[in-house]
């Protein structure tokens, strides 16, 4: 049995605050080119809005935050940057693993951590056990991630848990073996900088999400931003396939049974 309810085969209890916030932190480096900086001056600047919405999250409520770091594709990056991206990985875990746990957040690393440097992987597993007994607010960091490869890992270890399996395969064999699997779906998708796609991020997960872009560039990405994204949320109206009118009438929450 799946530990959240999957959007597509019930439908999930909603708030005005959302429970889970997702987010690709876009605009790095065009924040940076407009101040004539090098573009690792912006991924520096980032690692504070970061810290700002972690605070804005615990002080708002928010159950979990997953935050897009490093792509499966942004290893297409010069190798300089890749390598300056890296050490920052390593000092912002250094730093802020100490605030982190004292405010009660559990971090989490996704992704395939295995293309790292070892130092780095023992350093992600020791932040992760260091913080696993918070719970105030679930920090999950997708490092080296994407919504493909989680997708695939996720149907090889199903099919390896049970090789002689004879019936159809659902929802609910593959969702225990995706690397979010701890979480509910993301109730607010945001990407910051302006463009307007999911970039193998969250590619299951997101199937009902609220998907709020903005044109303001991360390291600019402040309380009054983020503020404006949950505004704009609370606004929706989440269906999940059904009418307006059914909701008005108060429409239950759980599918009839035989729905898929
Ligand atoms: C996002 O900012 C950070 C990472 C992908 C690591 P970018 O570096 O993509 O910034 P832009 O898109 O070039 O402005
Ligand atoms: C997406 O940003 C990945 C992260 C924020 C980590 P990119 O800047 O790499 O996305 P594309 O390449 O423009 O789609
Ligand atoms: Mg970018």
């Amino acid at each position: 049995m799946a530990l959240f309810a999957s959007s597509t085969r019930d439908v999930p209890t909603i708030s005005a605050v959302p429970r889970h916030v997702a987010i690709i932190m876009d605009g790095n480096g065009r924040w940076a080119k407009k101040r004539l900086l090098p573009r690792f001056a912006g991924h520096r600047r980032g690692v504070e809005t970061v810290r700002a919405t972690v605070k804005g999250c615990l002080e708002r409520g928010i159950e979990y935050l997953t935050l897009f770091a490093f792509s499966s594709e942004n290893w297409r990056r010069p190798q300089e940057e890749v390598s300056l991206l890296m050490q920052l990985f390593v000092r912002a875990l250094k730093e802020e693993v100490t605030r982190l746990d004292r405010n009660g957040v559990r971090l989490r690393v996704v992704g395939d951590l295995t293309r790292f440097d070892p130092d780095l992987q023992a350093l992600i597993r020791s932040s992760e056990q260091r913080t696993a007994a918070n719970n105030r607010l679930i920090l999950t960091v997708a490092a080296n991630y994407g919504g493909r490869w989680d997708m695939l890992q996720a149907v090889n270890k199903m099919l390896l848990g049970d090789p002689e399996k004879r019936v159809p395969w659902t929802e609910n064999d593959l969702t225990p073996y995706l690397s979010m699997s701890y979480a509910p779906e993301p109730d607010l998708f945001i990407r910051t900088g302006g463009e307007q796609r999911i970039s193998n991020f969250l590619l299951w997960q997101l199937a009902y999400s609220e998907l709020y872009f903005t044109d303001v560039l991360w390291p600019e990405f402040d309380e009054a931003a983020f503020d404006g994204a949950l505004t704009w949320y609370r606004q929706r109206e989440r269906r999940f396939g059904r009418t307006s009118e059914q909701l008005e009438a108060g429409a239950p929450t759980v599918l009839p049974q035989g729905c898929v």
